[in-house]
């Protein structure tokens, strides 16, 4: 289970302070799961995770059976909450270089409106048998839109328009939006983003599910884990981590801490960040509120950001997640000459210099005026991603309400979109 080391953080803050904020905490936790809360619609990811497989569970680990044996490539087209959370658990389960490793390759597409990007994917996909996966809850969003219409055409003319349709695989609303009149019309096999359910807190839901069962991660395993975490932090005292987490979180904010970085010595985090960014982002940042999410990857960033984190602006945090290494170990082997001057780490383990540098990085921050938040969790696996997406969750859900912010809308996230369509000349902008 996720342990929330919180001993880092009292520079800044006192125990009493922490203790004080217990009847909000309650609070936020009672009207987050009693669904008196503002966003209350949106609270059908609370229960997704259950012990028991569910025929939609089936479903889709049949469905990427099938893919895995007809398609050498499946393309996963979505934005925002329809790609992050599948993105982030196959880069940090199976390594951001999977793709060579992976009978299947994996792709993302329609996340942005890049020529180059789009051009790339093509030449990939030359000569290669592949099918899709195009995941939007509300079925309009330009990004995957776009790309849905031309990987629709790339099947058509490669297989025919009725051997195509059983290459594309449709997840989302159950009964509207374009999507789904698409999927009916064209008989495409259907998963379901429940209504109840927002884009960033879908991950545990076909949304997440099939990309990672066809990237060769147990969907099922996924979900244990997460059902684990749902059962451990239904805990209404401060011996629940979500509880540490959401409370010290907004301490820090009100002491003039606006920043979060969530930082973590695995370069296959980085995607994971990118779905944490999201989930924190669009459901805290509102109403002239929020603290901002950035990410960063030790040791790389430390020759980068380091000098900023050390002693730039005193107004962050970091939170750093640490994962239990790998059993089986790597050493630093002996070299006669030693001219690198390594040799008085001979028969070290790679992962014990690794320790050395987070210990050290922490006193460093810490002593720099750096609050630091320390998550431990176990081994990197699909149970222990599982774990971790529902931690977050939750501890957004409580957080964003004792930010006094409805988590689950993103009202913000229309301006842009409106000026594109005007300058576009979409009908009605
Ligand atoms: O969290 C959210 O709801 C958003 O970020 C959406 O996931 C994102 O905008 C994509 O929307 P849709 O799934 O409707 O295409």
């Amino acid at each position: 289970m996720i342990k929330v080391d919180i001993s880092n953080v009292w520079g800044d803050l006192s125990l009493p302070d922490l203790l004080a904020t217990e009847q909000e905490v309650f609070n936020a936790h009672k009207v987050l799961t009693e669904g008196k809360g503002p966003g209350s619609d949106f609270l059908g990811w609370l229960n997704l995770p259950t012990f028991e497989e569910t025929e939609e569970m089936r479903r889709i680990r049949r469905a990427a059976e099938r893919i895995r044996s007809d398609s050498q490539v499946f393309v996963v087209v979505g934005i925002g909450g329809s790609y992050l959370g599948p993105r982030a658990a196959i880069e940090l389960v199976k390594g951001q270089n999977y793709n060579l490793t992976n009978d299947t390759q994996v792709f993302f597409a329609g996340n942005n409106l890049s020529t180059r990007a789009w051009q790339e994917l093509c030449a990939l996909l030359e000569g290669k048998d592949f099918s899709i996966n195009i995941i939007s809850k509300s079925g309009t969003t330009t990004e995957p839109a776009i790309a849905t219409r031309a990987l629709r055409w790339m099947l058509e003319r490669k297989y025919g328009a009725e051997k195509a349709k059983k290459r594309i695989y449709v997840t989302t609303d159950p009964e509207k939006g374009a999507l789904r009149q698409m999927a009916t019309e064209e008989g495409y096999e259907t998963f379901v983003i429940p209504p109840d359910v927002g884009g960033r807190y879908s991950v545990l839901t076909a949304v997440g599910l099939l990309p990672m069962a066809v990237a060769g991660i147990n969907p099922t395993d996924v979900m244990l884990g997460a059902a684990r975490a749902r059962k451990e932090l239904d805990v209404r005292s401060f011996e629940n981590p979500a509880w540490q987490y959401a409370a010290i979180r907004n301490l820090l904010y009100r002491k003039g801490k606006k920043i979060e970085m969530l930082c973590c010595y695995e370069p296959s985090f980085k995607c994971f960040g990118g779905w944490w960014q999201q989930l924190f982002g669009e459901s805290e940042g509102k109403d002239g509120k929020g603290i901002f999410p950035a990410t960063a990857e030790f040791t790389a960033d430390l020759h980068s950001l380091g000098q900023m984190i050390q002693q730039g602006e005193r107004n962050l945090f970091e939170t750093v997640v640490r994962f239990t290494p790998p059993r089986k170990k790597t050493a630093i082997e002996l070299d006669w000459k030693n001219l690198d001057g390594l040799n008085y780490l001979e028969g070290k383990t790679l992962d014990f210099v690794e320790e050395q540098a987070f210990l050290g990085t922490l006193n460093a921050h810490v002593d720099g005026g750096v609050p630091v938040i320390v998550l431990q969790t176990d081994e990197v696996d699909a149970d222990t991603i599982g774990e971790l997406f529902y931690f977050f969750e939750l501890s957004c859900g409580i957080s964003a309400y004792m930010l006094g912010v409805n988590p689950f809308n993103q009202p913000g996230v229309e301006f842009y979109k409106k000026n594109m369509f005007h300058l576009l000349g979409k009908p009605g902008y």
